[in-house]
């Protein structure tokens, strides 16, 4: 994982830099460094901790080339020498990389017989070197030269001496964006980095490098022909990408739902015709009916996923299998006949990429399911349904996974098109239409979660237990809390914990339930009395309709609307804000968890 961004133009560089990085460091923020080419000097300032702390130790300096980078350490610890960019033995090239290369250690043993100096930990050295290496007259044919040698993932800006105008990057399997100004252009890691100067950018595709000047962009092809690339115009403005007087992007983006929700739905949903569509390519793929659904992600996605598995199954029938994408890769049953549905907010987690590739090659139909068009994951699935939330900031997913759920249920309905009457599917479609409306409401009761934060907020481990789609709820509840607030916390399916967790039970362990009335009713009031038998605190999550559950829980947080599958949006949402007052109560670094980034892009 890492931030990388590359400007060239008429520009302070140095400051158009540390001001994009300031975009970039969700994806890394043990380290961060630039390199700027000063009276054809290559000067390089680097710095350990946030961001901030490079910008202190900057002097005032008048360049107009340079290259950044945040970093997230995956080979070697946090430090000075590690943290990028990495430099050539001669001090004339600079190399920014984010990715992984496999094969560092036997070419980091060749280029030191050949006399090379390493002085860092890092697989990125041996990129600068190869470079150097290479080099005769040429910086992009010396990129060339070096990206055949190197096995793994990279995106790289390179910046030489030699040539003091340009930079050069190159992308496998990491994204990279070319952003397109007048009179100057930019390389980064993720466009909401450059939305400020511009809105037109490039996509890089695997294997291709390009060519920046300040008036120039040129592509080129893994062999090193020159190509023609489209230009695309993003629509996201600059405003959507900060965080608008909220005090964490994680806040902003819970409050930012109920527009999200509606963005999901926006066009794809017709009560009048009582239909749904999608684009093209997804409506041609869902033409002939899948035998077997199977959906792979990580994280906060697979528990999407699991509730797409119950929504899928119940509504259409079609047997939905769901796997970890780290364990799909090597295990999963990749049946040609099944239709693969890979799930990622960012599209760049490099397990799902992993697992999607592999479905692919098996001749599997592929979909994805992402919130960021150009991601590599909409280029190596068949088709893609974009959840269209907006830039998703904070490193805990929250809008993304609410308009995951939504697409996902849609896709359930789509595909349940021929058992489903016309009434049902009505109904369904307006409790679709009311979801923002529902989603607004929790956020009004905003703070009377806090109450319930403040009662939390010191517990050493806490318990987050539901049936059906409440029990992949109670695992998202779980992680959102633990990933920010550090509390110990655990999600089971409620009829679980007499097989074994009930031995963790105390007085000082709250439990979360998750009650909707629905068939499981009844169960989930027994599952509530066992635990008060073993004297833990219950804080029941009620429908509002519920008149009986005063009776068993200690506290009780509402949620509107009637009980149906997507009651599970407004329960997310009281999740997310249990998570983020307690985490704030707490004093966390809500936005930048430690130890995590927002996208995975190693495996
Ligand atoms: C948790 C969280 C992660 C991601 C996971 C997958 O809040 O955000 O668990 O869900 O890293 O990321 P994507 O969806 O980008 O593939």
């Amino acid at each position: 994982m890492c931030g990388i961004f590359g400007y060239t133009g008429f520009r302070n560089a140095r400051n158009v830099i540390l001001d994009c990085l300031k975009k970039l460091d969700y994806r890394g923020y043990d380290s961060a460094g630039i390199g700027v080419i000063n009276k054809d000097e290559l000067k390089i300032f680097k710095e350990i901790g946030e961001l901030g702390l490079l910008e202190k130790k900057l002097p005032p300096i008048d360049v107009n080339i340079g290259i950044g980078h945040t970093r997230w350490a995956t080979h070697g610890e946090v430090s000075i020498k590690n943290a990028h960019p990495q430099v050539s033995c001669n001090g004339d090239i600079a190399v920014v990389h984010n990715g992984i290369i496999e094969n560092f250690k036997k070419l980091k043993e060749e280029l030191e017989e050949k006399g090379h100096r390493f002085i860092s930990q890092t697989d990125t050295e041996v990129i600068v070197h190869l470079i150097e290496e290479s080099y005769k007259d040429s910086l992009k044919d010396a990129v060339f030269s070096m990206i055949k040698k190197i096995k793994g993932s990279y995106a790289l800006a390179v910046l030489s001496t030699s040539e003091p105008d340009i930079i050069v990057g190159a992308r496998q399997e990491s994204p990279l964006v070319v952003g397109i100004g007048d009179n100057e252009n930019f390389l980064t890691s993720d466009i909401t980095a450059l939305l400020k100067y511009t809105n037109r950018v490039i996509y890089l595709e695997d294997g291709e490098i390009c060519v920046l000047s300040k008036n120039s962009v040129d592509i080129f092809n893994w062999n090193g022909k020159k190509i023609e690339k489209e230009i695309h115009i993003v629509d996201w403005n600059v405003e959507a990408a900060e965080k608008g007087g909220f005090p964490h992007f994680m806040l902003k983006e819970i409050y930012e739902q109920p527009h999200s929700l509606h963005q999901t739905l926006r066009g794809r949903i017709s009560e009048i015709e009582r239909s749904i569509s999608f684009e093209d390519k997804v409506e041609s793929l869902l033409d002939s009916y899948p035998k077997v659904v199977s959906i792979v992600a990580c994280g906060t996605s697979f528990y999407a996923g699991m509730i797409g598995k119950y929504m899928i199954e119940q509504l259409s029938g079609i047997p939905t299998f769901l796997e970890l994408a780290s364990e799909y890769r090597y295990f999963g049953v990749r049946d040609k006949t099944s239709l693969v549905v890979a799930i990622t907010q960012s599209g760049e987690t490099a397990d799902t990429l992993g697992a999607l590739r592999e479905a692919k090659n098996s001749g599997c139909n592929t979909m994805v399911i992402t919130n960021v068009i150009g991601s590599t994951a909409t280029r190596i699935a068949d088709a893609f349904i974009l959840t269209r939330s907006g830039p998703e900031i904070g490193v805990a997913a929250t809008k993304t996974f609410t308009s995951q759920i939504v697409v996902l249920f849609l896709l359930a309905l789509k595909l349940s098109r021929k058992t489903i009457n016309p009434d049902e599917l009505s109904r369904y479609l307006s409790h679709l239409r009311e979801l923002p409306r529902n989603v607004r409401m929790v956020l009004e009761r905003s703070e009377e979660i806090l109450k319930v934060a403040e009662k939390i907020k010191d517990s050493k481990s806490v318990f987050f237990i539901g049936r059906g789609v409440n029990y992949p709820l109670s695992l998202e509840g779980a992680l959102k809390l633990k990933e920010i607030s550090y509390i110990h916390a655990e999600g089971f399916p409620a009829g679980e914990l007499k097989h074994g967790p009930f031995a963790l039970l105390t007085e000082k362990t709250p439990v979360i339930a998750i009650v909707t009335m629905d068939k499981t009713y009844d169960k989930m009031i027994a599952n509530i009395g066992e635990v008060k038998a073993r004297h833990s605190p219950v804080i029941a999550i009620a429908n509002e309709k519920d008149s009986e559950i005063e009776k068993y829980a200690d506290y009780v947080i509402r949620f509107p609307s009637d009980s149906n599958i997507l009651s599970c949006i407004p329960i997310a949402v009281i999740l997310q804000l249990l998570a983020y007052h307690t985490a704030n109560l707490r004093g966390c670094e809500i936005d930048k968890p430690r130890n995590l980034a927002k996208s995975v892009t190693v495996e």
